[in-house]
């Protein structure tokens, strides 16, 4: 770690030496390669590609070897792209030079993506860039643009003979939303593999980013106290919470054609499912990794009609004070029935999990912007304590929670005796959460995620069988959704959504492990 703290002195010793310091870990590996950005003037990539970069630039993964094509359909030449990307990443350091420095690795071709002849210009600049800056034939193609570009991009980028073809890698990294549905999936899919192999693609699902995502499988297959009971004999339900504050804001016209089912469901929440569900990988590795995580989603019961439209319910937010309903947001249809809010609950039919329910739910407009995993075990199967004398209250199940966003943390509520004369017991949490010190200097999930397509580690990528899975289980409720008239709008904004999600525990004689206090 010191390297990060030490900034850039390696700059000034010779390469002899800095090869020597990254043998014995003092300095980072630094990663060459050519970045050729597709939506180089994009919202993402200001937003949050460019930071990311800065930080792997300032923490020297990525250093002198490095050079990134911007594109889009903007006339812009080197100094104004260069003069973009300072800005969008200003807010990062107040080191100018080093900022500059950073800036100069960055060159831009306007392009349009259907035009052909745009493709040599591409090739020529990154044949000049790999040999200024000795990239050793490695290129990262990340296309953050609409998804109908994608395939048209790999194909001519095969066609075009962009991908290098010595030694040097070639990886496509890929934004979602990745398909609408499974057949619009595999139609791209079968796209990209036209041009690019599966070990290839990076497909982005920026939660696999986040440091507590990653650190599930750290807690579970690092404890033996939790490894051990993490089945249908000690657990008896799982919860997943993803909520938003805010609404739509300006993305309407993305999200009423989406909801929240495929914008957040088909994605995020199969993906932490599946690490909450997955059996442990024989190592911690990309491959094995994916492998588990494919078979624990292969097992996720595929709803039939009947069981679709009982086990999931969707909400619409409505109108509360000054914030307008769903429905008057701009961009958004009078009669639009999109949903901004899921609740549901899978099944898995294996020997793990069979009978012990994961509920998931997320929406927008809810009472707070957090992300948590609520692991409730089963009550202890005789309650000693529960004579009618000892006035002791029945026990409670302990409930590990997983922090995920804001606080980075977990607690563990067990049952203990309390202080007070007699015997009574009560619930007590045992709790650690990272100081918000810690949590600001955590890696952005962009770093992350950029930093491991550098390094060719598919770990916190979706692959294509995961992908499939999770749009075959979706599309299910989807199909019954589009067939059933919903009464929306049905939550109030700053609620934790409908009462329909509350039933749908109830219902099991659960209910949610957050809930708001009346
Ligand atoms: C995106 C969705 O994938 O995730 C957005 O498209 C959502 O609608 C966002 O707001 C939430 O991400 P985060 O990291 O802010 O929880």
């Amino acid at each position: 770690m010191c390297y990060i703290m030490l900034g850039n002195w390696y700059r000034h010793i010779p390469n002899y030496l800095v090869n020597i310091l990254i043998g014995v870990n003092i300095l980072p590996t630094e990663r060459r390669s050519l970045i050729m950005l597709f939506g180089a003037t994009g919202d993402l990539a200001t937003r949050k590609l460019y930071p990311a970069m800065l930080k792997l630039f300032e923490k020297g993964n990525i250093r002198d070897h490095f050079a990134v094509i911007g594109t889009s359909r903007y006339k812009f030449d080197d100094e104004k792209y260069r003069e973009m990307v300072i800005k969008s990443v200003s807010k990062e350091s107040t080191n100018k030079k080093q900022i500059a420095d950073f800036a100069s690795h960055f060159y831009f071709v306007t392009h349009n993506v259907t035009d052909l002849e745009h493709y040599s210009v591409l090739k020529n600049k990154a044949n000049e860039l790999d040999k200024k800056y000795e990239l050793n034939g490695n290129r990262v193609f990340y296309i953050s643009m609409a998804p109908n570009f994608f395939g048209t991009v790999a194909k001519n980028l095969k066609a075009q003979h962009l991908l290098s073809e010595g030694n040097g890698f070639n990886r496509l990294v890929i934004e979602k939303p990745f398909g609408r549905d499974f057949e619009s999936a595999k139609q791209l899919n079968d796209d990209l593999s036209n041009a690019f192999e599966e070990d290839q693609i990076f497909r982005i699902d920026h939660y696999l980013g986040k440091e507590m995502i990653q650190n599930i499988e750290a807690i579970r297959f690092g404890n033996t106290i939790f490894e051990a009971l993490w089945n249908n004999r000690y657990i008896d339900n799982i919860q997943v919470t993803l909520a938003e504050k805010l609404g739509v804001e300006e993305r309407a016209g993305y999200y009423d054609n989406s909801g929240a089912l495929r914008d957040m469901v088909q994605n995020h929440i199969m993906q932490i499912v599946s690490l909450l569900a997955m059996e442990q990988p024989v190592a911690f590795k990309d491959t094995d990794i994916r492998a588990e995580k494919v078979k624990a989603l292969r097992s996720l019961r595929v709803y039939n009609v009947a069981e679709a439209s009982s086990n999931f319910v969707r909400g619409q937010y409505a109108a509360v004070g000054n914030d307008k309903e769903y429905r008057e947001e701009d961009g958004v249809p009078k009669d639009s029935n999109t949903e901004t809010f899921v609740a549901g609950k899978l099944l898995f039919d294996n020997y793990r999990w069979s009978g012990t329910p994961f509920y998931i739910r997320t929406g927008k407009k809810l009472a707070d912007k957090f992300t948590r995993v609520d692991v409730v075990f089963k009550k202890p199967l005789v309650d000693i304590f529960a004579f009618p004398q000892s006035g002791s209250a029945p026990l409670s199940a302990n409930v590990l929670t997983i922090f995920i966003e804001p606080n980075q943390g977990f607690s563990l509520m067990v049952n203990a005796k309390n202080s007070e004369q007699g015997f009574h017991t009560e619930p007590v949490q045992l709790q650690y959460l990272e100081d918000s010190k810690r949590t600001r200097e955590t890696p952005q999930p962009y770093e992350r995620l950029i930093h491991d397509v550098l390094k060719g580690d598919g770990t916190n990528f979706a692959s294509w069988p995961e992908v499939a899975s999770a749009w075959k289980f979706v599309d299910q409720i989807r199909r019954v959704w589009d067939i059933q008239q919903p009464m929306f709008p049905n939550y109030i904004p700053g609620s934790m959504g409908p009462v329909s999600a509350d039933e749908l525990l109830a219902r099991d004689h659960r209910e949610w492990v957050y809930k708001l206090n009346k």
